[in-house]
């Protein structure tokens, strides 16, 4: 049965060319006051202003749900790392006290301390766990995220936490898209030696992920201490050769030549860029690859430097927007937050920051051509904000404003009725 959701105060489509969105077409939203969306069979029929969509031959019929508020496409978080076993208070407690990322790192904590208790568990508790973690994004306006592995760092940890995305996926409805992260960190059985422990990815791994079809991406974290650029460029070339889109962590911690490595490979997606200098940019946009920025975890890091959208924009690059959830850079799921501080820090405007959060995540997945906009054709994919203008989801933050999400259509999650606070 179709379902009609009208008495929209202000409607962002992003409807428009079936691309990336850069420069100022970031800034085009397709606001329509007074709207209303139609949806039939998990897409939009129609949306758009009010009577006109009411017009519409399907409207008579559809169930009718009066939401009043702000409507956008639902968020696509493109960068995530939501399957994990524990929250790493060691680490913030260490930060808390100035320790760095490298110190936190040296003294036992960061990405690898993960890995112990995420090889223990059953895929069936990593999978009943990420279920959940699922429900607190759909409660902030998310339906679809990325989600990487990465904390298992070994052959059959990583396939673990693989299939324990595929296991969730039937038990939420928040889209999950997985990618194999096994290059994330040297685990402690290689002593620090990255090549032997990219070899054994490259030969065992990979190919096992890609023929049991169990990640569309490949992604590496090149950095200092990590894995190098020309390792990135080649690791990345076996995966696409495989079939598995690449990735690339590039330029979180210092300029180290990521960025590129992951252009010369056809990276669907540069994440972090806070490093970036000119000749990172022009890499990314003669690639066509998209700047993830996620600056939830400099926030959360403390840092004073966040990545340069405007320059990235201003040279025609299509910047998305992600939370990078993990345990350890940035415990936080709320892509609004992420919006307010893209706004507050990387001083992209309102409209930007939704566009890369939205239609330009959706690309960041290469999946703009069904979500990430509403256009009729599109999936019905919806968030759904006690607001009265848009801009109010970058301004209000800390708290999340949704009231209800639509994920293929149907409602995935809504608020209980309350009296508006604000
Ligand atoms: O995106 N940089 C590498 N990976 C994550 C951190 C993951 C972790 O610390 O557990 C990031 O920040
Ligand atoms: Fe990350």
């Amino acid at each position: 049965m179709a379902i009609l959701f009208t008495g929209i105060k202000q409607l962002l489509t992003f409807a428009g060319e079936n691309a990336p969105r850069a420069g100022a077409a970031m800034r085009e939203t397709g606001l329509v006051k007074n709207a209303a969306v139609l949806v039939e069979d998990g897409v939009v029929a129609a949306a758009g202003p009010r009577a006109s969509v009411h017009r519409h031959r399907l409207a008579r019929k559809a169930r009718v749900i009066e939401t009043g508020g702000v409507c956008l496409p639902g968020f696509v978080d493109s960068h995530t790392h939501a399957v994990f076993a524990e929250p790493r208070l060691r680490d913030f407690s260490m930060r808390t006290a100035g320790a760095s990322y490298q110190q936190i790192k040296a003294a036992g904590g960061g990405i690898v301390s993960s890995i112990g208790a995420v090889r223990r568990l059953p895929q069936k508790t990593l999978a009943a766990q990420l279920a959940e973690r699922a429900q607190r994004f759909l409660e902030c306006g998310t339906t679809t995220i990325e989600v990487k592995s990465g904390y298992g760092l070994s052959l059959e940890s990583e396939l673990k936490m693989l299939r324990a995305v595929r296991e969730a996926a039937k038990l939420t409805r928040l889209e999950l898209l997985p990618t194999l992260l096994a290059a994330h960190s040297v685990p402690p059985e290689f002593n620090g030696d990255a090549q032997k422990y990219l070899d054994y990815v490259t030969a065992e791994i990979l190919p096992k992920a890609a023929a049991e079809k169990l990640a569309i991406f490949a992604d590496i974290f090149c950095e200092k201490g990590y894995f190098t650029p020309e390792q990135t460029t080649a690791y990345l070339k076996a995966a696409a050769r495989l079939g598995l889109k690449p990735k690339v962590h590039s330029e979180q911690l210092s300029n180290y030549g990521g960025t590129r490595a992951g252009a010369a490979a056809g990276a669907l997606s540069a994440d972090h860029a806070d490093h970036v200098y000119a000749e990172d940019i022009a890499a990314m946009r003669d690639a066509g690859t998209i700047a993830a920025l996620l600056p939830a975890s400099n926030f959360y890091l403390g840092l004073a430097k966040y990545p340069p959208a405007r320059e990235i924009i201003s040279e025609g690059v299509p910047v998305a927007l992600a939370t990078d959830f993990n345990p350890g850079t940035c415990p936080c799921w709320n892509m609004q937050f992420v919006v307010a501080a893209a706004c507050t820090h990387c001083a992209m405007t309102p409209e930007e920051a939704l566009c890369a959060a939205t239609v330009n995540g959706a690309w960041a997945l290469g999946i703009g051509d069904r979500t990430g906009c509403l256009a009729p054709g599109m999936r019905a994919d919806l968030a759904f904000f006690d607001a009265d203008d848009y801009r109010e989801l970058a301004y209000y933050f800390g708290a999340s404003q949704c009231v209800m999400t639509v994920k293929n259509g149907g409602v995935a999650w809504q608020k209980a009725p309350s009296r508006r606070a604000k």
